[in-house]
Protein backbone atom coordinates (compact mmCIF):
# COMPACT_ATOMS: atom_id res chain seq x y z
CA UNK A 1 0.00 0.00 0.00
CA UNK A 2 1.15 3.33 -0.69
CA UNK A 3 -0.53 6.17 0.92
CA UNK A 4 2.11 8.71 0.71
CA UNK A 5 3.14 11.23 -1.99
CA UNK A 6 6.74 9.96 -3.22
CA UNK A 7 9.51 11.99 -2.00
CA UNK A 8 11.00 11.99 -5.55
CA UNK A 9 10.89 10.11 -8.62
CA UNK A 10 13.51 9.38 -10.87
CA UNK A 11 14.06 7.67 -14.30
CA UNK A 12 15.30 4.07 -13.81
CA UNK A 13 17.69 4.60 -16.57
CA UNK A 14 19.39 7.13 -14.49
CA UNK A 15 20.05 5.27 -11.99
CA UNK A 16 21.85 2.22 -13.87
CA UNK A 17 23.50 4.75 -15.65
CA UNK A 18 25.50 5.97 -12.54
CA UNK A 19 28.92 4.26 -11.93
CA UNK A 20 27.91 6.00 -8.18
CA UNK A 21 25.20 6.77 -5.76
CA UNK A 22 22.93 9.46 -7.67
CA UNK A 23 21.72 12.20 -4.86
CA UNK A 24 18.07 12.66 -5.08
CA UNK A 25 16.99 15.66 -3.82
CA UNK A 26 13.69 15.05 -1.74
CA UNK A 27 9.93 17.42 -2.07
CA UNK A 28 10.51 17.41 2.12
CA UNK A 29 13.92 19.45 1.56
CA UNK A 30 16.33 16.37 2.22
CA UNK A 31 18.41 14.67 -0.05
CA UNK A 32 18.82 10.66 -0.57
CA UNK A 33 21.27 8.53 -2.06
CA UNK A 34 20.24 6.01 -4.90
CA UNK A 35 22.44 2.93 -6.09
CA UNK A 36 21.86 0.04 -7.27
CA UNK A 37 22.89 -2.58 -5.05
CA UNK A 38 23.01 -6.51 -6.35
CA UNK A 39 20.95 -5.37 -9.50
CA UNK A 40 18.51 -4.14 -6.88
CA UNK A 41 17.55 -0.55 -6.50
CA UNK A 42 17.88 1.29 -2.40
CA UNK A 43 17.85 4.46 -1.37
CA UNK A 44 18.58 5.96 1.59
CA UNK A 45 17.94 9.64 3.37
CA UNK A 46 21.55 11.38 3.12
CA UNK A 47 21.25 11.64 6.76
CA UNK A 48 24.34 10.22 8.76
CA UNK A 49 22.95 8.58 12.35
CA UNK A 50 25.36 9.77 14.41
CA UNK A 51 24.56 13.57 14.48
CA UNK A 52 21.98 13.71 11.78
CA UNK A 53 24.26 15.30 9.19
CA UNK A 54 23.94 15.05 5.68
CA UNK A 55 26.87 12.40 4.62
CA UNK A 56 28.42 14.72 1.91
CA UNK A 57 28.19 17.37 4.45
CA UNK A 58 31.86 18.17 4.53
CA UNK A 59 32.84 17.17 0.97
CA UNK A 60 31.38 14.77 -1.98
CA UNK A 61 33.44 12.12 -1.09
CA UNK A 62 30.67 9.89 0.01
CA UNK A 63 31.28 6.79 -1.82
CA UNK A 64 33.81 3.95 -1.78
CA UNK A 65 33.00 1.82 -4.75
CA UNK A 66 35.28 -1.12 -4.44
CA UNK A 67 34.14 -1.95 -0.77
CA UNK A 68 30.64 -0.48 -1.70
CA UNK A 69 30.31 2.04 1.37
CA UNK A 70 28.59 5.05 1.59
CA UNK A 71 30.77 7.35 3.56
CA UNK A 72 30.33 10.01 6.15
CA UNK A 73 32.10 13.19 5.53
CA UNK A 74 32.17 14.34 8.97
CA UNK A 75 33.93 11.14 11.07
CA UNK A 76 34.15 9.16 8.66
CA UNK A 77 31.20 6.36 9.26
CA UNK A 78 30.98 3.70 6.43
CA UNK A 79 27.65 2.05 5.72
CA UNK A 80 27.15 -0.69 3.55
CA UNK A 81 25.17 0.15 0.75
CA UNK A 82 23.22 -3.22 0.67
CA UNK A 83 21.33 -2.42 4.27
CA UNK A 84 22.56 0.85 5.09
CA UNK A 85 24.20 -0.71 7.75
CA UNK A 86 27.20 1.34 9.86
CA UNK A 87 29.70 -1.06 9.59
CA UNK A 88 32.61 1.20 11.26
CA UNK A 89 32.28 4.67 12.88
CA UNK A 90 30.88 6.59 15.72
CA UNK A 91 27.37 5.36 14.93
CA UNK A 92 28.36 1.82 14.73
CA UNK A 93 25.54 -0.91 14.71
CA UNK A 94 23.26 1.79 13.77
CA UNK A 95 21.05 2.36 10.08
CA UNK A 96 20.80 4.98 7.51
CA UNK A 97 17.08 5.73 6.84
CA UNK A 98 15.99 3.69 3.98
CA UNK A 99 13.29 4.60 2.02
CA UNK A 100 10.99 2.50 0.08
CA UNK A 101 12.19 2.66 -3.89
CA UNK A 102 8.85 1.28 -5.90
CA UNK A 103 8.59 1.21 -10.01
CA UNK A 104 5.59 2.92 -11.48
CA UNK A 105 5.07 4.40 -14.52
CA UNK A 106 6.56 7.46 -13.94
CA UNK A 107 9.52 6.33 -12.89
CA UNK A 108 10.82 4.82 -9.78
CA UNK A 109 8.93 6.61 -6.98
CA UNK A 110 10.78 6.91 -3.48
CA UNK A 111 8.73 7.61 -0.76
CA UNK A 112 9.06 7.04 3.37
CA UNK A 113 9.12 3.27 4.31
CA UNK A 114 6.06 1.93 6.27
CA UNK A 115 6.31 2.18 10.16
CA UNK A 116 6.80 -1.86 10.00
CA UNK A 117 9.27 -1.91 8.47
CA UNK A 118 11.21 0.70 10.01
CA UNK A 119 10.55 -1.01 13.21
CA UNK A 120 12.31 -4.16 11.20
CA UNK A 121 15.18 -2.44 10.74
CA UNK A 122 16.18 -0.74 14.02
CA UNK A 123 18.35 -2.52 16.23
CA UNK A 124 17.50 -3.39 19.46
CA UNK A 125 20.21 -3.81 22.35
CA UNK A 126 21.18 -7.25 22.54
CA UNK A 127 20.23 -8.19 18.96
CA UNK A 128 23.35 -8.26 16.22
S1 LIG B 1 28.18 12.98 11.55
FE1 LIG B 1 28.50 11.17 10.39
S2 LIG B 1 30.07 10.11 11.42
FE2 LIG B 1 29.72 11.89 12.61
Amino acid sequence: MQSSRPLAIVSPETVGAAESPLRVELSDGGSAWLLLEEGVTVAFRNLCPHLDAPLDGCDDETWQPDARLLVCSFHGATFAARDGRCIDGPCRGSRLEQLEVSVTDAGLELRTAPLLQLHLLTPRPGRP
